[in-house]
């Protein structure tokens, strides 16, 4: 009998890290695996994530596949599913159906720079591919990461950028709209600060997500600096349901979000429908 797309496997919280007042980072390990189990996927898929009872919602996945003890969702409560996660405690169920769709492509960016531009929640994706360039060091050339968030209250993963800052030939950028009085580092927006820094083009590949509204911007910023379109890689936001091409509802043109993306290069964008 073939395997039903829609149930979910089921997974156990091992730990729940706050990021901020509204993120948290879970950190879950499959049932009846030593931890991620059968559940292979590479850096920018994400997955169904169940509450029993309440519904599900498409969440990237944050950590890694080269550490395969756990698998980490960064979520931010929005509504009634991430409420409901939020609700939960250490050793308790969630349900996983996944990984879903595409993924940055790491090997074909191997001997490139990476440049890499995250704003808000849109690091999560992005933290994937960064512990999975730091595992993998040699592979690649210099890495600049830019982040940026409404306040220093905003920005997530704070308890890890001394590790990364330590690095090899690593620079960690951050940005906040909005300062406070002990904040230290850059004010200003993402694109902005992006110009600033005027990253070179050559032999490197960009990737970033992040609001629609930022990444728009960013996009405009890269193109100044002579960034081309098959070197600017972005994650599409689309409302989702099965997550595996089967209800239509993230679909542009003939492309399904689900599962062609969300990872697009500018130029598969550029020859997408607008809408
Ligand atoms: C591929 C993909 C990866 C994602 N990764 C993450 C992640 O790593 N962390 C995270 O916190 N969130 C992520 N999201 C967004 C997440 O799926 C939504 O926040 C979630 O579905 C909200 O569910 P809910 O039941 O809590 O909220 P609902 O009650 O359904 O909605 C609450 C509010 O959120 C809005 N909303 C719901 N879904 C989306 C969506 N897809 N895009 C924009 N707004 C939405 C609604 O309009 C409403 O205003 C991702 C979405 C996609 C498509
Ligand atoms: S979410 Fe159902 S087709 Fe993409």
């Amino acid at each position: 009998m073939s395997e039903n797309i829609y149930l979910p496997r089921m997974a156990t919280i091992q730990s729940m890290r706050p990021e901020t007042i509204d993120v948290t980072t879970f950190r879950v390990t499959i049932d009846g695996s030593d931890g991620t189990g059968k559940f292979e996927y590479k850096s920018g898929q994400f997955a169904e994530v169940s509450v029993l009872g309440v519904g599900e919602a498409p969440i990237s996945i944050t950590s890694s596949p080269t550490r395969p003890e756990a698998i980490e969702f960064s979520i931010r409560r929005v509504g009634e599913l991430t409420n409901a996660l939020h609700e939960l405690e250490p050793l308790d169920k969630i349900g996983i159906r996944g990984p879903f769709g595409n993924f940055f492509p790491l090997e074909e960016m191997e001997g490139q720079n990476l440049l890499i531009i995250g704003g808000g929640i849109g690091l999560a994706p992005l933290r994937s591919v960064i512990l999975n360039v730091f595992d993998n060091r040699a592979k690649y050339g210099k890495i600049d990461i830019i982040y940026g968030a409404r306040s220093p209250q905003d920005l997530v993963f704070t308890s890890e950028y001394k590790e990364w800052q330590a690095v090899d030939n690593t620079r960690l950028h951050l940005t906040v709209d909005r300062g406070d009085e002990e904040w230290k580092g850059n004010v200003g927006l993402v694109p902005t600060f992006l110009r600033e820094i005027n990253p070179s083009p050559e032999n490197t590949i960009s990737i970033t997500c992040g609001p629609p509204i930022m990444i728009k911007f960013v996009i405009e910023a890269l193109n100044e600096l002579g960034f081309s379109s098959e070197h600017i890689i972005t994650t599409l936001e689309r409302r989702m349901k099965c997550g595996v091409g089967k209800c239509g509802r993230c679909n542009i043109g003939s492309k399904y979000v689900c599962l062609d993306g969300p990872v697009f290069t500018l130029k598969q964008l550029e020859e997408m429908p607008s809408d």
